[in-house]
């Protein structure tokens, strides 16, 4: 059987196609209700870095300055051992890319189509899913980067804008947020940290991770923020170690760049004792098996939502009436289909995981 993150998958898929028109009502609430990880900081954090990281493969644009500038939901699927990588966009569903370099121009020119060449932004959503035996199966949204001043070519209200982009993905209770913070600059002046304190005030939903580990001034550490004792979470804290901008420009490739981060680590006189909590793959794992756990604890609230879904898209398609006049009907009636076969599985779940339920 499908495992529950890639049940998930399907429905947020399905929402996200119907984004454009049906963004109100049943499939906003069911996407709302669907956990995901959102990855929230400051520009230029490396948030893409360790998205990209936790998928081990080139494929994100990034560097200095706004470039990710439409949000992206990331689906990673795993699939069988020996199996061909892939990934494809929603809004190009008879692609496979196998390249990743043509997947990154192609986030960069549907960035540009939307939003013009300049340097603004857009809350539409660019869905990709990457099929591949080498990731974990996890929904992850890349997000553009928080700012504090507008630059040349961008309206005065772009702070706010992204500030209030972000806060929609990870105020909604189900969202975990992956607050990424660079460790060369001070944790009190963290944009991540304030955006997700604000939502989260307990921590419970928050992984803190530290980046830019190699950038610190010699002679002083992340222990404190590390360790917990400048910002407590629920969650440990994870320190990564991305590919510097002189790498990438290098084309040092992700394998490389992962053995050099375990390297750095295991050989650290200061987190050596951390060294198997630190990095991009335990991030990875960590967050696939918490963000399974989540949808496990929401079964029936979600199911709640799925029964309540298929009672408003079965009104709203009988007000539309079939045979379907157009694609929103279409994909509307596609949600429903997923949904009757979740409720199935949810609740196959749900008795199998209950003492004396059935098998
Ligand atoms: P984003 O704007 O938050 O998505 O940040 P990016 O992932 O685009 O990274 C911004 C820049 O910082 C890029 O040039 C990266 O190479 C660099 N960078 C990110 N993480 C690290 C790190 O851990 N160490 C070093 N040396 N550079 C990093
Ligand atoms: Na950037
Ligand atoms: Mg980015």
């Amino acid at each position: 059987m499908d495992n529950l993150i890639g049940l998930v998958n399907r429905i947020q898929r399905a929402c996200t196609a119907l984004g454009d028109h049906g963004g109100e009502g049943a499939v906003q609430s069911l996407w709302e209700a669907l956990p995901s990880v959102a990855v929230v900081g400051g520009q230029s954090s490396g948030k893409s870095s360790v998205l990209e990281s936790i998928v081990g493969r080139d494929f994100l644009p990034r560097g200095s300055g706004i470039v990710t500038r439409r949000p992206l939901v990331l689906q990673l699927h795993k699939t069988d051992e020996g199996t061909p990588e892939y990934a494809e966009f929603l809004h190009m569903p008879k692609k496979r890319f196998s390249d990743f370099a043509a997947v990154r121009k192609e986030i960069s020119d549907e960035t540009d189509r939307i939003t013009g060449r300049g340097k603004g932004i857009s809350v539409v959503p660019i869905q990709l899913s990457v099929y591949s035996p080498n990731v974990v199966n996890l929904t992850l949204i890349d997000l553009p980067g928080l700012t504090k001043i507008a630059v040349d070519g961008q309206s005065d209200s772009i702070v706010q804008d992204i500030e209030n982009m972000v806060r929609s993905y990870i105020e909604k209770q189900n969202s975990i947020i992956l607050a990424v913070s660079p460790a060369n600059q001070d944790i009190a002046t963290s944009d991540a940290m304030k955006i997700a304190r604000e939502v989260d005030p307990t921590g419970e939903r928050t992984f803190g991770v530290l980046t830019k580990l190699d950038l610190m001034d010699k002679g002083t550490n992340a222990l404190d923020v590390l360790e917990g004792r400048s910002y407590r979470l629920k969650h440990p804290w994870v320190g990564v170690v991305n590919r510097s901008q002189q790498d990438i420009n290098k084309e040092v490739n992700m394998i490389a760049a992962r053995r050099r981060e375990r390297d750095y680590f295991q050989t650290s006189q200061d987190y050596g004792h951390l060294a198997s909590k630190m990095g991009s793959e335990y991030l990875g794992k960590v967050l696939s098996k918490h963000l399974e756990a989540v949808i496990r604890s929401r079964i029936p609230s979600i199911l709640a939502m799925i029964n309540k879904s298929i009672d408003e898209i079965e009104a709203e398609l009988n007000q539309i009436g079939r045979p379907l006049a157009n694609d929103a009907g279409a994909q509307l009636y596609t949600i429903l289909e997923l949904c009757r076969a979740f409720d199935r599985i949810f609740k196959e779940h749900l008795d199998g995981a209950r003492p004396g339920g059935e098998k």
